[in-house]
């Protein structure tokens, strides 16, 4: 495993949740693989008054409880690299120490991870650039919400390229992290396989299913100015469409990447007050049983009488381009569903003509089925002959390919993967502004749609699959939903 150059990844937001359950962890993942130089360091950057060491103490109870079978050695050398700053983002006190200190380490890449509000963003990239801290060798991450529809997005991109060019901005999206997904890219162009079958001719319909079990987990005040469409359509989903449906970049190179992607967000078919009602349905859950256990519906955990957000959404996508002209792509996410599970459907047509008597059986379409969680794996479904004496039956098989049982790995975390791409300065797998900006612009009249219509969300029992009216969706066009519940995937 190669180790990467020597840096400084300063978190903005160093005792929040996101850098205790994930960030920190991922980093203490990938320097028990040897892949962090001892000299860099990790400083969490917050305004409580805290010392290095009781910032340690957090982060070590952080790694106890997020990682399994953490080495004791290994953390406490592991914690050395860990520091604590005490910054207020929008108070000049205390940032020329800052500086001072970063600038005592030369030659080594500087990450800054903002894990805080988006309000803060602007406050912080002012400073950094009034303190020389966006050279070259910086690079700023940014997460998800970035903005809740183009307006704000578009200010808070702006708010950041005040501050740092483009090329040293990353725009997370953890999904692009996960193994699945790189190995979507693996599958497609690196097998002369799919390629002549990739589009309208061979491909029936896609689907993406990215299933929660998880409620409002004390998220309340973000999760209900959000919903669903905005949490994870507009970003995680957009981006799995994206890596299925775009055109073979001419190299792994970021922008080659990106521009491709670009493409497919721009040629999706509009969906806004002519076509919202049939092409989307959104739900909210009510109480019902999740995990073995009875959970109570929505508007209960968020505490409110009334709420209109989605915490369920259903689309019937199209990108309109030569490739995939009358391909629908259903896509659909949900809290409180049955099960937690994502995955990428890809369905083929059905044979055009078949040779087989009626008693053979029917002829299933190949399928071949992306799991990014759990168990991640490739699945493609074929027809062979049942084995065995008798007359000549089919039946449906799957090539199987469970990553974890093939080779014996656990599989990274995204963030482990994302966090040292950042070092790396490899933009591939991070979203450049104009994706997100178009993402919005195929969202924002959606939003637009259900905000003019005064139907509620539809109601679902916690531990289902959403509303009926889901199934309807893609009922309606003769198909059906992947079973996703069992593990066929
Ligand atoms: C986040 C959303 O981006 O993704 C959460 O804000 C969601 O609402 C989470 O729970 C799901 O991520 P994962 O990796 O657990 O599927």
């Amino acid at each position: 495993m190669k180790v990467v150059d020597l840096f400084d990844l300063v978190i903005f937001g160093g005792t929040g949740d996101l850098a205790m359950r994930k960030l920190l962890p991922a980093m203490y993942r990938r320097y028990a693989d040897g892949q962090i130089p001892p000299d860099s360091r990790i400083i969490g950057v917050a305004r409580t008054r805290d010392t290095d060491e009781s910032y340690r103490d957090s982060v070590r109870a952080a790694i106890a409880q997020h990682v399994k079978n953490a080495d004791a050695a290994t953390v406490e050398s592991f914690l050395a690299m860990v520091h604590y700053f005490g910054l207020d983002a929008t108070q000049d006190a205390g940032w020329s120490e800052f500086e001072a200190n970063l600038k005592s380490r030369a030659g080594r890449v500087r990450v800054f991870y903002l894990s805080t509000s988006p309000s803060l963003f602007v406050a912080i990239c002012n400073r950094l650039r009034a303190h020389g801290l966006n050279g070259d060798d910086a690079r700023v991450v940014i997460e998800k919400p970035i903005g809740s529809d183009l307006a704000s997005a578009t200010v808070i991109n702006n708010d950041v390229a005040s501050a740092f060019d483009e090329r040293h901005v990353f725009r997370i999206d953890h999904y692009l992290g996960k193994e699945t997904v790189q190995n979507l890219l693996a599958l497609r162009f690196g097998n002369v396989l799919f390629e002549p079958l990739w589009n309208a001719r061979r491909i029936d319909h896609v689907q993406i299913t990215v299933a929660e079990t998880v409620g409002l987990e004390k998220r309340g005040a973000y999760y209900d100015n959000a919903g669903a469409l905005r949490d994870m359509v507009q970003n995680h989903l957009l981006q799995l469409l994206c890596m299925v449906a775009m055109e073979p970049p001419a190299s792994l190179d970021a922008d080659a990447v990106r521009d491709e992607k670009l493409k497919v967000l721009r040629s999706l078919k509009p969906i806004d007050q002519n076509n919202a009602i049939i092409s989307t349905v959104r739900g909210q859950y009510r109480a019902g049983a999740s995990n073995g256990g009875a959970v109570p519906g929505y508007l209960e955990d968020l505490g409110k009488p009334a709420s209109n957000t989605d915490t369920f959404v259903a689309i019937k996508a199209e990108v309109d381009n030569w490739r995939w002209a009358g391909v629908p792509f259903y896509l659909r996410t949900g809290k409180r569903l049955p099960a937690r599970v994502s995955e990428i459907v890809i369905q083929f047509k059905q044979i055009p003509h078949s040779i087989f008597a009626p008693s053979a059986g029917p002829v299933a379409p190949n399928k071949l089925v992306l799991r990014l969680q759990p168990d991640e794996g490739v699945k493609l479904w074929l027809m062979i002959k049942s084995p065995g004496p008798g007359g000549l039956r089919l039946q449906e098989v799957p090539l199987d390919m469970s990553f974890a049982e093939a080779f014996g790995v656990s599989q990274p975390d995204a963030y482990e993967r994302l966090l040292l791409d950042v070092v790396r300065g490899n933009l591939t797998l991070f979203m450049r502004r104009d994706e997100v900006e178009a993402a919005w612009s195929w969202v924002d009249p959606i939003l637009a749609a259900w905000k003019t219509n005064p139907e509620a969300p539809k109601p679902y029992t916690a531990g289902t699959w959403g509303p009926s009216a889901a199934v309807a969706l893609i009922e309606r066009d003769g198909r059906t939903w992947h079973d996703a519940d069992t593990n066929d995937a």
